[in-house]
C-alpha cells in the first residue's frame, strides 16, 4: 500500500492493464511510433494522436474504429519548468484510446472511470474532472453533455470544474483537429497544495494532478482561426504513464517512480553535494533530460547544431550544468545510461537496449566537448556584476556566446536564477555590430586576394 492507500502498481503493469482493458473492449492495439515521424514538420511526436492523424482526418482507413497504443512523446515547450514542480517532463509515455467516428462521450467517460477504479484501484472520492466551459466568441456552448455523463457515473457536480479555451479546448499547434476536452485529476490532498480556499483543478499548485485527457474531437481550426464542425466525430485520449505511476507508487514526483529508480540511485552515488531545493530540481532535470536524449537517440537523432539535433544538444548541456550544481565535475551522464535502461526494462525494445553502448559513448563525447566551455562560462557568469537594476549589458552576454561558445539560453537561465536580466536591445546591437565587422573584414580579405 502507498500513501494514498492504493496498491503499488509498476509502470509496466499499468501499460499491460491499460492495453488489455481496451483490447477487451474492441480496440485494436497499434505499436507506438518512433519519436520522429517521417516527413513531419514538428520536431518530435508531442501527443499520442499525432501518428494517428491520417485516421483521425479520414485520409486513411484504420484497422479498427477503436484503437489503443502506448506512445512516447517529447515536448520542449516548457523545458525550463522541468524540475520546478513534481510533474513536468520533456519526455513521457502517453497511453491512449481512440474512437474514429465510433463511440463518443458516454463510452469514453464510462471506460476511463472503470479503468481507473476497477483496474488501477484509485478511489472515486479522490477524482475531480474538468469540462469545457464554452466560449461565446467561438460560439461554443458549455459541454453539458460531458457534465451529464460525469454525473451519471457518480462524480458529484462540485468536483466537475468548467474551464475555458486555455485549459479545455485541446488543439495541437493552433491549426487542425481540435475539440472540447475533459481532464481527470487526482487530489493528492491538502498537504500537497497551496492552501488557498479556491484551490481546485486548474490551480498552479501540486495538489490536483492531471492524469488523463479525454478530447472530443469535433472541430477543425482553420488557418484564419475559425472553427468548423467536423462531419465525423472522434475521441482522442491521453493518460500520462509517469503521472499515474507516481500516484500508484506513492512517489514524490514523476522522477521517483520505478522507471527512474536505478538511475536515481546511481546519481546519488555520483553526487557530491548540493543545497536541498537546488538538488531536487537538478536531479529531476538530469533524469528527465537524459531519458529524452535516449529516446531521441533510439529514433536516430544525434546531438547537433540544427533542428532536432540542437534540441538533443540543448538537453545534454542543460543536464551537464545541473551536474555541476550537484558537485559532479567531469562528464557523468553516460554513467546513468545503463541504470535508466534497467529501470525501463521492456519499455525499451531489445534493439534499443543493444544501442545503449553507442548512445552512451555519444552522450559522453558531447558532454566532454562542452565541459571546458561550461567551466569557463560558469566562472564568467559568476563574476558578472549587474547594474543597480540587476540588469547586465547585452554586450557581455553576446561576447560570452560569440567568443566562448556558451549557449545564450543557458546563460540567461543561470543569470535569472540570481534575479539578473539582460539588456536585450544592447545584445541585438552587439550582434549587429559583430556582423558588420565580420562583413567588412571578409570584404577586405577578398579584395586583398
Ligand atoms: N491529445 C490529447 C493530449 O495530448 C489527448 O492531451
Amino acid at each position: 500500500m502507498n500513501t494514498y492507500g492504493i496498491q503499488y502498481v509498476s509502470s509496466r503493469e499499468i501499460v499491460d492493464r491499460y492495453l488489455s482493458f481496451f483490447c477487451e473492449r474492441g480496440h485494436y492495439e497499434l505499436s507506438g511510433s518512433p519519436l520522429v515521424l517521417p516527413g513531419n514538420s514538428t520536431s518530435f511526436v508531442i501527443a499520442g494522436m499525432q501518428p494517428l492523424l491520417p485516421y483521425l482526418r479520414g485520409q486513411t482507413i484504420p484497422p479498427s474504429p477503436r484503437l489503443t497504443c502506448l506512445q512516447r512523446c517529447l515536448r520542449t515547450d516548457d523545458i525550463e519548468a522541468v524540475g520546478i514542480n513534481s510533474l513536468k517532463n520533456t519526455s513521457f509515455h502517453m497511453l491512449g484510446n481512440w474512437s474514429i467516428g465510433d463511440y463518443g462521450r458516454r463510452e469514453a467517460i464510462t471506460m476511463a472511470l472503470e479503468f481507473l477504479l476497477e483496474h488501477l484501484g484509485l478511489e472515486k472520492a479522490t477524482l475531480w474532472v474538468t469540462v469545457f466551459a464554452g466560449d461565446p466568441e467561438l460560439c461554443i456552448l458549455p459541454d453539458e453533455a460531458a457534465i451529464e455523463e460525469w454525473v451519471r457515473v457518480g462524480i458529484p457536480r462540485e468536483r466537475i470544474v468548467p474551464l475555458g479555451v486555455e485549459d479545455n479546448l485541446w488543439e495541437m499547434g493552433g491549426i487542425g483537429l481540435c475539440g472540447p476536452c475533459s481532464e481527470i485529476f487526482v487530489d493528492r490532498g491538502p498537504n500537497s497544495g497551496c492552501g488557498s480556499l479556491t484551490c481546485r483543478p486548474g490551480c498552479f499548485c501540486d495538489r490536483y494532478l492531471e492524469i488523463w485527457n479525454l478530447v472530443f474531437m469535433e472541430f477543425e481550426r482553420l488557418t484564419n482561426g475559425a472553427l468548423v464542425s467536423l462531419p465525423r466525430r472522434n475521441v482522442d485520449t491521453g493518460l500520462g504513464l509517469e503521472r499515474v505511476a507516481s500516484v500508484l507508487q506513492g512517489a514524490e514526483s514523476n522522477f521517483s517512480i520505478d522507471l527512474f529508480l536505478p538511475a536515481s540511485e546511481r546519481l546519488t552515488a555520483l553526487q557530491a553535494g548540493g543545497e536541498q531545493t537546488i538538488e531536487l530540481r537538478a536531479r529531476r532535470i538530469i533524469l528527465d533530460h537524459l531519458r529524452a536524449v535516449l529516446l531521441a537517440g533510439f529514433a536516430g537523432v544525434e546531438p547537433g547544431r540544427d533542428g532536432r539535433g540542437s534540441v538533443v544538444r540543448r538537453l545534454i548541456r542543460r543536464a551537464a550544468r545541473q551536474g555541476r550544481l550537484l558537485g559532479i565535475q567531469g562528464p557523468f551522464l553516460g554513467e546513468l545510461v545503463e541504470p535508466l535502461a534497467l529501470g525501463h526494462g521492456s519499455l525499451f525494445t531489445g534493439e534499443e537496449h543493444a544501442l545503449l553502448p553507442t548512445l552512451k559513448e555519444r552522450i559522453t563525447h558531447e558532454e566532454a566537448l562542452f565541459a571546458r566551455v561550461l567551466t569557463m562560462g560558469l566562472r564568467y557568469l559568476e563574476q558578472i556584476e549587474p547594474d543597480g537594476r540587476n540588469v547586465i549589458s547585452g554586450e557581455q552576454l553576446f561576447r560570452l556566446h560569440a567568443e566562448k561558445g556558451f549557449p545564450v539560453d543557458l546563460a540567461t537561465e543561470i543569470l535569472s536564477e540570481r534575479g539578473i536580466t539582460v539588456d536585450w536591445l544592447q545584445y541585438e546591437r552587439s550582434k549587429e555590430e559583430h556582423r558588420r565587422v565580420s562583413r567588412v573584414s571578409a570584404e577586405k580579405h577578398f579584395r586583398g586576394m
